[in-house]
């Protein structure tokens, strides 16, 4: 009998709710997810200006890949980059999601949407891992909409603001725990089709 075989992958991400909801995702299938760190650190590595969380991610783990060839680890090497995308304010704050919660919060989307019918608005994730020979891409999209509030504590980023479709009671991302949360999101689609192709390649 063998034992059971952990893979281990370092996520690049200084992000502690997207490193909760990949291990969450991940260890029920047998991968340890730990955060990818030089020297005890989260590296800093430098983004491209670019509209596509394709051209991020990919920028992103070119830069890990360089990094950890010198650790000399046996391990997979992961990143992701996602976004809040709003169809009224032409998918702002998209790209720059993160620093746009940073500078105007909540209460600054909310007031940009204050006199706003249309709520539709998407998350978007692009996440890329390296097997050690190989790049393997996934996408995923959670449509959903902008509520008038802010609704619930879970999560992180803009969750207590935005309602996936299909959850017919409008509650938010952050009313909901991470097993819910995975039911629709971005996140959880982008890990699920990295993982299929994880088995396919049998690694
Ligand atoms: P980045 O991918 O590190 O550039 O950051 C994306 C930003 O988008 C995060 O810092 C959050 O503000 C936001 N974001 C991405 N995914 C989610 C999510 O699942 N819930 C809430 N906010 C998110």
């Amino acid at each position: 009998m063998y034992a059971t075989v952990v893979k281990r992958l370092l996520f690049l991400t200084g992000n502690a709710g997207k490193l909760a909801e990949a291990s969450h995702f991940f260890e029920p299938l047998g991968y340890q997810v730990e955060q990818f760190l030089v020297d005890g650190e989260v590296p800093i590595v430098v983004e491209p200006q670019s509209d596509s969380l394709k051209d991020v991610a990919i920028a992103k783990i070119e830069q890990a890949k360089a990094l950890f060839n010198k650790s000399g680890q046996d391990a997979a090497i992961f990143v992701e980059d996602a976004g809040l995308f709003i169809d009224e304010l032409n998918d702002f704050p998209g790209v720059n999601s993160a620093s746009v919660l940073n500078q105007i919060g909540l209460s600054g989307i909310l007031n940009l949407m204050s006199e706003t019918i249309n709520r539709g608005a998407e998350f978007r994730a692009q996440a890329v891992l390296f097997t050690g020979e190989e790049l393997v891409f996934g996408e995923g999209v959670c449509r959903g909409i902008i509520t008038s509030e802010t609704l619930g504590e879970s999560g992180f980023g803009y969750d207590p603001i935005f309602s996936p479709e299909g959850e017919d009671s409008g509650r938010t991302f952050g009313q909901m725990d991470k097993t819910e949360k995975e039911a629709f999101s971005h996140r959880a689609k982008a890990l699920e089709s990295i993982k299929k192709q994880l088995d396919l390649l049998g690694r």
